[in-house]
């Protein structure tokens, strides 16, 4: 496991490391999961350049650092809503994801919120199980003209 991971809310500099990570963290993780043609049309949205700047922007964004090099993102909406949580590829299991849940849920009870809620995709069941939280019901999100299977998911703070 690697230490010294630092956690920061990201800035617009970030973008192109963002971006990069979603977009490889899509066609290696990912692509465990779900098919050629949806690992294609999800990894495309790290194109979005005016959807990124948008999240960064307004959301509550987190990157983890690593030795200057971001390893991790997370961002939640709605307040109390963990919308995406991508680990770099080459960072998988390392306890990333989690140091970024804790400082997300931290935030979130700052914020004053009982409860997280969080998008899960197959891929990530495991880990939200690890982390207690219940599944509350499957369902198929629609992306850039793809059906994707995926959870909500939902914990108690
Ligand atoms: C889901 C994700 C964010 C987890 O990040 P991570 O840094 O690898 O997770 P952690 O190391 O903190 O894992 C904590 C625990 O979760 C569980 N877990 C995580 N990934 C798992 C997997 N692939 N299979 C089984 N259990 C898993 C394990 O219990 C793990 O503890 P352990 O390694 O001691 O067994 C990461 O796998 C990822 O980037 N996935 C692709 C993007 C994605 O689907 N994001 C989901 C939201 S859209």
């Amino acid at each position: 496991m690697i230490k010294d991971i630092e956690i920061r809310e990201a800035t617009l500099q970030d973008l192109p490391e963002i971006t990069s990570i979603f977009r490889d963290t899509v066609r290696s993780v990912n692509s465990n999961d779900y098919s050629e043609k949806q690992i294609k049309a999800w990894s495309s949205g790290a194109d979005d350049m005016d959807v990124w700047k948008e999240r960064i922007e307004n959301l509550y964004f987190i990157v983890a650092e690593y030795r200057n090099e971001i390893v991790g993102f997370a961002h939640i909406k709605k307040g109390c809503h963990l919308d995406g949580l991508y680990v770099h590829k080459n960072y998988q299991r390392q306890t990333i994801g989690s140091k970024l849940l804790r400082i997300a849920e931290s935030h979130i009870m700052a914020e004053g919120y009982e409860i997280i809620n969080a998008d899960a995709s197959i891929t990530a069941v495991d880990f939200f199980d690890s982390h207690y939280f219940e599944q509350i019901k499957k369902q198929k999100k629609s992306y850039k003209g793809m059906g994707f299977a995926s959870s909500i998911f939902s914990k108690k703070l």
